[in-house]
């Protein structure tokens, strides 16, 4: 790039030639001059580029850091601040530039990070949750502290970075849930398997007493008959008069009240072949594990005739509250579903029976994956101790010969074979609630 230039003059002789070669060398001194100048500008022009796509990483990496990044200068005066900040606190980065560090946070938190900016200068700090200030309640960040130093060790501010603790909370409260829901399948699971054992057990008792009670049941029937004959013949044979003997002997063995003793007993007897014959019924029903016919159908016509039924055959008024969709898609046999919410709503009239006002209230709905009733009462509640046990065969809480004890066993038994689940539990505000769920399929509920 060099540029000569050749002066030529009037100025004459040895003196001339010197005076031009005086000029030559501040020429070629310029030139050198320039040369070295535009060098360096090249130099620095290369600099500045690298310089340029130093920055630019840089800014990169904090623009994508979802940690909250703050750099102060030894007096706690803000110098850089990353986006994730500027997003919590809602102010841009050059506004907040030169402010001071602790005007970041809520105004409780703010001694608390003059008093790090202190410490920090002795040992790196970690963990220290405090708030953002957001102009609301603050975000909270877990923020750890360390100090700045110059290329002389010296100390030249603090760099703080911090984890915002929603994410970390909702990962948490996540877990928590997910613990939960395990803690209640295995719950369920558990449930599950002491009522199938339980069902077994009652398939084999159900099963053996069946057969005698059949034949009993069948022999007290023939006997009714056969008495029947036997009194026409012995009102027959009384009429046409007897011996002194024969009548003698009637008197001592008091045939005739005998006879008119023997209807009631017979009738006792067939009820309580009757009483059997229903409870084995029973066991068998909660026991069943054949799957039966199941359709689908609209539940909420089920639900309003078990209600109607429960209310009608009690001697009391029970106010029935209906929270029911229109219609609510359900699975199985519509007989054995109003059985099972006849046993719930009757369980749930008994409960009431001291109170002036009973009421029991029906609650519907279908989500994503489940369609659910739920029937509840104002009643007592369940006791604590039953809650256990409610749901097996022969647990009663009621008086002798008031309750068998099988209701509830044999609606689980429904519930399950659908496929469904029965609970219950008790409600904040008092009395019951049992609460029946069915797996929504691909065909409907
Ligand atoms: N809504 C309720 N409120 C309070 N306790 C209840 C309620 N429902 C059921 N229970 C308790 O659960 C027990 C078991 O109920 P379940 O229906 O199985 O038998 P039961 O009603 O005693 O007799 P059964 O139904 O065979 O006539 C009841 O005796 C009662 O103690
Ligand atoms: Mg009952």
């Amino acid at each position: 790039m060099g540029r000569t230039t050749t002066l030529r003059g009037g100025l004459g002789g040895a003196s001339a030639t010197a005076a031009e070669q005086a000029w030559v060398e501040v020429i070629e001194k310029m030139d050198e001059t320039y040369a070295e100048l535009v060098r360096y500008e090249v130099e620095l022009e290369d600099k500045n580029a690298t310089l340029e796509e130093t920055q630019g990483f840089l800014a990169s990496v904090l623009a994508s850091m979802s940690d909250v990044l703050v750099v102060c200068d030894h007096n706690g005066l803000v110098q850089q601040v990353n986006e994730s900040l500027e997003v919590i606190v809602g102010v841009k980065a050059s506004e907040l530039a030169g402010r001071l560090l602790p005007s970041l946070f809520v105004a409780d938190h703010r001694d608390m990070v003059s008093d790090l900016l202190m410490r920090v200068r002795r040992a790196p700090l970690h963990d220290h949750e405090l708030r953002l200030d957001n102009g609301a309640q603050g975000t909270p960040v877990s923020m750890n502290c360390t100090a700045r130093r110059d290329h002389r060790g010296r100390f030249a501010g603090v760099v703080l970075i911090g984890r915002p603790l929603g994410e970390l909370r909702r990962a948490y409260e996540a877990l928590h849930q997910a613990h939960e829901e395990l803690k209640g399948a295995q719950r369920r699971l558990l449930e599950a398997e002491k009522m199938a054992s339980l069902g077994r057990l009652v398939a084999g008792v159900a099963h053996e007493i069946n057969n005698p009670v059949s034949f009993v049941y069948s022999n007290v029937y023939a006997l009714c008959r056969y008495i029947k004959h036997l009194t026409e013949y012995l009102d027959c044979v009384h009429g046409h008069g007897l011996g002194a003997a024969q009548e003698a002997l009637r008197a001592r063995l008091r045939i005739d009240h005998t006879v008119a003793d023997i209807d009631p007993l017979m009738a006792g007897a067939m009820e309580g072949c009757e009483r059997v014959r229903d409870i084995v019924q029973g066991l068998r029903e909660f026991s069943a594990s054949t799957p039966r016919e199941t359709r689908p159908f609209d539940l909420v016509p089920v639900l309003r005739r078990a209600a109607a039924w429960v209310a009608r055959v009690v001697p009391h008024t029970l106010v029935v509250e209906y929270d029911l969709p229109e219609t609510l898609m359900w699975r199985g046999h519509p007989g054995r579903w109003q059985q099972v919410f006849t046993n719930i709503l009757q369980n749930a009239n008994d409960a009431m029976a001291d109170l002036a006002a009973p009421r029991v209230f029906i609650h519907a709905g279908q989500d994503a994956d489940r369609a659910w009733v739920e029937v509840r009462d104002v009643g007592p509640g369940i006791p604590k101790d039953a809650m256990e046990r409610i749901f097996e065969p022969f647990f009663t809480g009621k008086r002798v010969g008031e309750g068998l004890g099988l209701g509830l066993a044999i609606s689980y038994g429904i519930v399950s074979e659908a496929g469904g689940l029965l609970s219950a539990h008790n409600h904040d505000g008092g009395g019951a609630v049992f609460r029946v769920e069915l797996p929504v399929t691909e065909s409907g509920a």
